[in-house]
């Protein structure tokens, strides 16, 4: 079972220690990575007008430029709402960046209350992520919503 008031915390101190997206989301993404289990990609695609554009990441070399609306990520974006996805091969539309891929959890964040951003989270295993997960991964998107600074 993952703490995630333990990872909340430790997003905090990343982004009290800076809060600048680039250093913050380079550390949350390896952090991700490191403590959750069973992951082959976690990391952020950041809003760049019609596009989204890969940003800090762990994991294999991804698509640079995901149009708004398209695959996982652009959709999640377009209707600013988490999408959590058991089996990526039955999701119309889905981007391979990675074969290795099976399920996948996309949450938006938001800095000054605006959507910017998206955390991408890929895993091997289908069905990887939990409601639990889900609100997990959601409380550390509202301290990143809190802290992060974009520009
Ligand atoms: N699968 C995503 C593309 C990004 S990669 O997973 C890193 C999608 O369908 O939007």
């Amino acid at each position: 079972m993952i703490d995630y008031d333990m990872l909340c915390k430790q997003v905090q101190e990343i982004l009290n220690a800076d809060p600048w997206y680039i250093p913050a989301m380079s550390n949350i993404s390896a952090l991700l990575m490191d403590t959750l289990p069973d992951l082959n990609w976690a990391g952020f695609y950041l809003h760049c007008g019609p596009y989204l554009v890969v940003g800090p990441f762990q994991g294999k070399p991804a698509c640079i430029h995901i149009p708004i609306g398209k695959g996982v990520c652009g959709k999640a974006a377009a209707e600013d709402q988490i999408i959590n996805v058991p089996d990526v091969h039955q999701f119309p539309g889905h981007i391979a960046c990675d074969s290795a891929s099976n399920s996948e959890i996309v949450i938006p964040l938001h800095a000054y209350g605006k959507p910017f951003a998206v955390m991408d989270i890929d895993s091997p295993v289908f069905h990887r992520f939990t409601e639990a997960d889900e609100a997990g991964l959601k409380k550390i998107a509202d301290v990143m919503d809190d802290l992060i600074h974009w520009e």
